[in-house]
């Protein structure tokens, strides 16, 4: 399938791993010219280089913390004018006891997968509205939807997210910019795995990889049968980034191997 992109910027801010990555990957081979951003350098200008060589695709890196005022303006200073923006983080960890949460805690929570996103698409709508089109999509989490009494750092925090966006987009439509939200389930991607050691604390259990999977799986049922890989989810978050997705304004879409039951 076409998605009629070729030529056009995007952004993914979080794209050195996981489903960042795997989408920025599927834009890049939609023929897109891209600015991948992380925390983290090295594995960042390590992702912009694979991507880049595969796809033979243009991929800026930029270094850039989404939940800090300076990252988002770096990010803005090295791409004023995208067409495409897509947002993620990495998966908070679990909370463990939800009395001990402090408000130092929720703070964190907040600023990093409430106001980095909101800030991120403010900075953004104005440039959209302007040129007439525009395309965010916010890879968040089906815990926002689905509350989970250990991913309370992660489902608060987005529900407001979802419920910003769902406002917002309605909004801005009407000038051609979408705005719509994927909400993943279990997927093992490298964020997943450097929660190891919080899951098995939070848990109390033993920080080795058979207990926590044991662990993880039992509590976890998943109708698919399996935990997904983060292609499972980019050809969505690129279809959302693209013209094909024009009647698509405010959804969310929940790709979780039918873990939730839910009608909508
Ligand atoms: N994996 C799961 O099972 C799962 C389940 C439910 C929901 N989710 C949600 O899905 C999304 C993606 O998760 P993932 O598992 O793909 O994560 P991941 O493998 O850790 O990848 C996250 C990417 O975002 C970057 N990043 C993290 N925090 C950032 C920040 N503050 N500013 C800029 N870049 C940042 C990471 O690089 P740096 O760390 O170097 O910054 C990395 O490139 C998250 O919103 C997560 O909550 C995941």
């Amino acid at each position: 399938m076409d998605l009629q992109i070729k030529g056009k910027k995007a952004i993914m801010a979080g794209g050195s791993a996981g489903m960042g990555r795997a989408t920025a990957e599927r834009l890049a081979e939609a023929g897109v010219d891209l600015v991948i951003t992380a925390r983290r350098e090295e594995r960042l200008v390590q992702a912009a280089k694979e991507i880049s060589e595969q796809y033979g695709a243009n991929v800026t890196p930029v270094v850039a913390d989404s939940s800090k005022e300076e990252g988002r303006q770096a990010l803005f200073a090295a791409c004023p004018d995208p067409d495409i923006l897509a947002i993620t983080i990495k998966p908070p960890a679990p909370n463990g006891d939800f009395l001990k949460l402090t408000p130092e805690d929720w703070r964190a929570s907040i600023e990093t997968a409430l106001i980095g996103p909101i800030e991120i698409m403010r900075n953004y709508i104005p440039v959209m509205k302007e040129k007439g089109w525009g395309r965010i999509v916010n890879i968040a989490t089906f815990s926002a939807k689905n509350p989970m009494i250990w991913r309370l750092m992660s489902g608060p925090a987005r529900s407001a997210l979802i419920n910003y966006t769902a406002g917002v987009s309605r909004e801005v439509a009407k000038h051609g910019v979408n705005i719509n939200n994927i909400l993943p389930g279990m997927f093992q991607t490298e964020g997943a795995s450097e929660l190891l050691k919080d899951y098995a604390d939070a848990f109390g259990l033993e920080p080795d990889p058979d207990t926590v999977r044991t662990h993880f799986m039992e509590n976890n049922k998943i109708p698919a049968g399996f935990l997904a890989d983060a292609a499972d989810m980019a050809p969505m978050a690129a279809l959302l980034c693209s013209p094909l997705s024009r009647f698509i304004v405010g959804q969310n879409i929940v790709i979780d191997g039918g873990q939730h039951y839910a009608l909508f």
